[in-house]
């Protein structure tokens, strides 16, 4: 039985605390021309002192219950996407549903790195194939900023920390959106693994007192992953118009992954879609990961850019190698 997945309710966030480029500048040498012309980046939003992932998915939560008209109490499963989550162990979802007052629910984080929208909306669709009763809070929580190494210019300058949310059910009451179709997949032939990692888990031993090394921190090998995203993106996106019968033509809006304007613009042009039609965002964040397209969808909807009955399509990127595609129906 196909079971529709409708977005009731769609929630953002991100942390009052800017870092523009300038501000970069007097930690790494780096330079405001540098940053904007590699990358489109001109701020990013950071955690205050003691803020959390799990602070920040909170507040995106409570928006997108709030737009759904749904309570906390209504949520049967919390699933957060994160690679930075609060803990190793609890989940951040468990915290989450604690500070939400969600009840007794299945809560579970999973890591699908910058990919975990998609891989998210892909999770929903099925679980409510499985029990179309449920009500599933997918919330996409990150603080990049707490895993980058500040003394590394080639990444540091590159990633925020932001949230976003979705309240996901089978019903399509006062729905926003409706999933038409999500592809995941990850590299499973190559051992890409190592383009990008942040450490931290176990594979390195730790004892108390010793300092942390760099394998600690976010690494990336950026010109290689830089080529596969392009080229990963722009073919997801073909297979799913393809299959959904979509011309490029027929796409409103694209909301693609925010890691690099220059990755979003040859994906743009692989595509063939008009720059008009192709949403960026990328300038105000950096790359927020799993929460980059949440954030985006977001702001695109507050500026009027989305509007009912249109199709939008978004495509994600990230460490694994994952990556995603999802057609929406406004
Ligand atoms: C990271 C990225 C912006 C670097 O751009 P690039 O054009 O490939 O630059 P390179 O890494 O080749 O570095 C070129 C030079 O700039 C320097 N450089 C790197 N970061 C710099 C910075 N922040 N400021 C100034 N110079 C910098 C390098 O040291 C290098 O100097 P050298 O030529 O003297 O050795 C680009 O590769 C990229 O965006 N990759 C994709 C990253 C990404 O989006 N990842 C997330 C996907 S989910």
């Amino acid at each position: 039985m196909n079971i529709p997945c409708h977005i009731r309710g769609l929630g953002v966030h991100a942390p009052e605390r800017l870092l523009t480029n300038d501000d970069l500048s007097t930690l790494v040498d780096t330079s405001d021309e540098w940053i904007t012309s590699r990358t489109g980046i001109r701020q990013r939003h950071i955690l205050h002192d003691g803020e959390t992932a799990s602070d920040i998915g909170v507040t995106a939560a409570r928006r997108a219950l709030t737009e759904a008209g749904l309570e906390p109490g209504d949520v049967t499963h919390v699933l957060v996407a994160t690679c930075t989550p609060d803990k190793l162990c609890p989940s951040t979802a468990c915290i989450i549903a604690h500070k939400l007052g969600c009840g007794q629910v299945m809560a579970f984080d999973f890591s699908a790195a910058c990919s975990g929208f998609m891989y998210g909306l892909s999770l929903a669709q099925s679980l409510l194939s499985a029990q179309p009763d449920a009500c599933i809070l997918l919330v996409c929580a990150e603080a990049l900023t707490r895993r980058v190494n500040w003394q590394d210019r080639s990444t540091c300058v590159l990633f925020g920390d932001g949230a976003g949310a979705v309240a996901l059910t089978a019903n399509s009451d006062n729905a926003v959106a409706t999933l038409q179709d999500v592809l995941c997949t990850s590299s499973s032939v190559d051992n890409l693994a190592d383009l990008i990692t942040i450490g931290g888990g176990t594979a390195e031993e730790y004892a108390p007192g010793q300092p942390i090394g760099e394998e600690f921190f976010l690494h990336m090998q950026g010109r290689e992953v830089f080529k596969h995203a392009v080229r990963d993106m722009a073919a997801i996106c073909k297979d799913i118009l393809a299959r959904n019968n979509l011309s490029v033509e027929q796409v409103d809006l694209f909301v693609p992954h925010q890691a690099n304007l220059r990755i979003i613009e040859a994906v743009g042009q692989r595509l063939n879609i008009r720059p008009e039609h192709v949403f960026t965002n990328v300038e105000s964040y950096g790359n927020t990961s799993s929460a980059s397209v949440p954030l985006a969808l977001g702001d695109a909807r507050a500026q009027g850019r989305i509007r009912p009955g249109d199709h939008v399509l978004m495509t994600t990127f990230g460490a694994g190698l994952t990556w995603g595609a999802a057609l929406l129906r406004f």
